[in-house]
Parts: structure tokens; C-alpha cells; sequence
């Protein structure tokens, strides 16, 4: 019988290997800035875009393997970047990530600008170096561009930049939060779905699921701002309302965010109803990215 728990402890671990062999030795000059890229990618974090990639690759036997290591890094290095960059004096100023202080105070600010370009393209080396047909590297590297710039990721931090002290209308909270969290965790099933090669008609039911769970994951990172403590999320909690920021809570409530982030997660378990079991572990993390801090 499939153990969620299980299947989650296997490909975390498979995960912090992977990364592992990834980051230079701390001891490689400049030592200040791989220490530092180290510090960045290590040390917690839910790791839940590698293991959507796993989830997403579960879905065929023929997977590669290899293209699933890679891309499990490459989405991990990404993210690890957003949130280096995310946390500076001049986006979110926060000092506290993971539980630890963040890159600009455990080390320095240009540090952390340097530390959030390295990880950036060490994630498309080791994408261009996967060990895999040249059609899977170059559509894996693709979506990854696509989702990181202007008109995914970094697109969507402008966005919130933008908004503060606004107050954004639904669809426009909608399309900043798909853009600044949805696009990555879309890539990570995305690059999953290449990399086993599943045919148009697949693709597109993964990208259904991927759009609803990537804006539950966003409000219940807002619901969880607004609710949780400092010490149970690792970051600074609050963050939001001292940073005037529109969010799902402050727009719409509280109980309504926690609706449609429910509402959102059956919308995404339901796309996944042709793959049948081998699409478990993809059900069980939409379970786990909405039930978090519960
Ligand atoms: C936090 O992402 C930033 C958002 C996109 C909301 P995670 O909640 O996945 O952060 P880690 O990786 O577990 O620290
Ligand atoms: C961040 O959103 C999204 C990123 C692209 C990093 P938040 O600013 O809400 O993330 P946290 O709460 O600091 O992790
Ligand atoms: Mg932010
Ligand atoms: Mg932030
Ligand atoms: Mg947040």
C-alpha cells in the first residue's frame, strides 16, 4: 500500500542528496559566496517543488530519472533565490527565513544579490547537463525560463512591489499571486510531466491541477502570515499587514481564504482523475499544501 509519509521521507532525502552533489564545497573561492549559496538552498524548507516533480514524474514507469534529479534541483535552486531576493531591505526586508536569520543579515546585502544570481544559473546548468535526451533538456530548461522571469516569478514580485498600499481587485490578486508563487510550483509538475514523457492530453490535466494548487499554496501562505507565529513558520509572521500588503485575507477575509484555498484543493485532486493511483502522491501533497499549519 502507498505510504504518503513514506514516499515524502524517500524523496526529501533524494532531494538533499541531489543538492548536495549540486553546491559547491563550502571551502571553494570565493568561500564567502558558497558558503552563503549553501546557506541559501540548506537548512529546512518544505522542499515541496522537488517533490512535485517526483509526484508529476511518478505518473509514467518510463520517467527519466536523471531529468527528475535535475529538474528537482534546478526548481529548488530557483525558489531558494526568490526568497533570498524576496527577503531584502528593499522588497520584503524580513530578517528571519526558515527559522535562521536570512542571507542579507547572516552574511551582507551584496552578498545575497550575488547569492540569488548564482543559484539562478547554476539551476539551468545543471538542467543543461541533465544526463537525458537533449528534447527533455531543452523543454525543461524552456519552462523553467518561462516560469522564473518577467512573465512568471519575477513578473509577480513586480507586481506585489507595486501593490503595496493598494488594494488589488480579486483578478488582479489572482494573476500576482499565479505569477509570484504559481508559476514554479506549475514548472516543478510541468518538468515532471516532461521528463516522463507524458502526451499533450496529460500535460494539459497536470497544468490544471498545478494552477489550482499554486493558488492555494499562495493563500495559505497568507492566511498562515496573518495567523500563525513567528517560531511555527520560520519567517516573520504579520509580515504582511506591516508591509501593506494586499493578500487573500485582507481582501476577501479570513474565512473566505480558507474556503477558497479548500475549494481550490478538491479543483486540483479532481484534474488528476484519469491517471488514477499513480497519481497518489500528487493528491496527497495538494492535501498537505492546504492542511499545513493545521
Ligand atoms: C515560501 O515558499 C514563499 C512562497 C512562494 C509563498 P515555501 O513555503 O515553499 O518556503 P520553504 O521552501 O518551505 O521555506
Ligand atoms: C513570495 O511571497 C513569493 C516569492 C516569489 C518568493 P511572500 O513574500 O509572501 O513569501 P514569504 O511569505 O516571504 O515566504
Ligand atoms: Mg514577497
Ligand atoms: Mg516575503
Ligand atoms: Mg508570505
Amino acid at each position: 500500500m502507498f505510504s504518503f509519509e513514506d514516499w515524502v521521507h524517500t524523496h526529501g532525502q533524494r532531494t538533499e542528496v541531489a543538492l548536495e552533489k549540486l553546491l559547491d564545497a563550502a571551502n571553494t573561492n570565493p568561500v564567502r559566496l558558497h558558503e552563503a549559496m549553501r546557506y541559501a538552498a540548506q537548512g529546512g524548507g518544505k522542499r515541496i517543488r522537488p517533490l512535485l516533480v517526483y509526484a508529476a514524474g511518478a505518473l509514467s514507469e518510463d520517467a527519466n530519472q536523471n531529468a527528475l534529479d535535475a529538474a528537482a534541483v534546478a526548481i529548488e535552486c530557483i525558489h531558494a533565490y526568490s526568497l533570498v531576493h524576496d527577503d531584502l531591505p528593499c522588497m520584503d526586508d524580513d530578517d528571519l527565513r526558515r527559522g535562521r536569520p536570512t542571507v542579507h543579515k547572516a552574511y551582507d546585502e551584496a552578498t545575497a544579490l550575488l547569492v540569488g544570481d548564482a543559484l539562478q544559473t547554476r539551476a539551468f546548468e545543471v538542467l543543461a547537463n541533465a544526463e537525458c535526451d537533449a528534447d527533455i533538456r531543452l523543454a525543461m530548461i524552456s519552462a523553467l525560463a518561462g516560469a522564473s522571469g518577467s512573465r512568471g516569478m519575477t513578473g509577480g514580485q513586480a507586481i506585489d512591489l507595486e501593490s503595496v498600499g493598494k488594494k488589488l481587485d480579486l483578478d488582479g490578486l489572482k494573476q500576482m499571486h499565479a505569477m509570484k508563487t504559481g508559476a514554479l510550483l506549475s514548472c516543478s509538475v510541468q518538468m515532471g510531466g516532461i521528463a516522463a514523457k507524458l502526451n499533450s492530453t496529460q500535460m494539459q490535466y497536470l497544468h490544471h491541477y498545478s494552477e489550482a494548487l499554486g493558488l492555494a499554496f499562495q493563500i495559505v501562505d497568507d492566511v498562515l502570515d496573518a495567523t500563525a507565529d513567528s517560531q511555527t513558520l520560520g519567517k516573520t509572521a504579520g509580515k504582511d499587514a506591516a508591509n501593506d500588503k494586499p493578500t487573500y485575507v485582507t481582501l476577501m477575509g479570513l474565512d473566505y481564504a480558507q474556503k477558497a484555498a479548500k475549494d481550490l484543493q478538491e479543483t486540483a485532486i479532481a484534474s488528476l482523475e484519469s491517471f488514477g493511483p499513480k497519481a497518489q502522491a500528487l493528491k496527497d501533497l495538494a492535501l498537505l499544501v492546504v492542511n499545513r499549519g493545521k
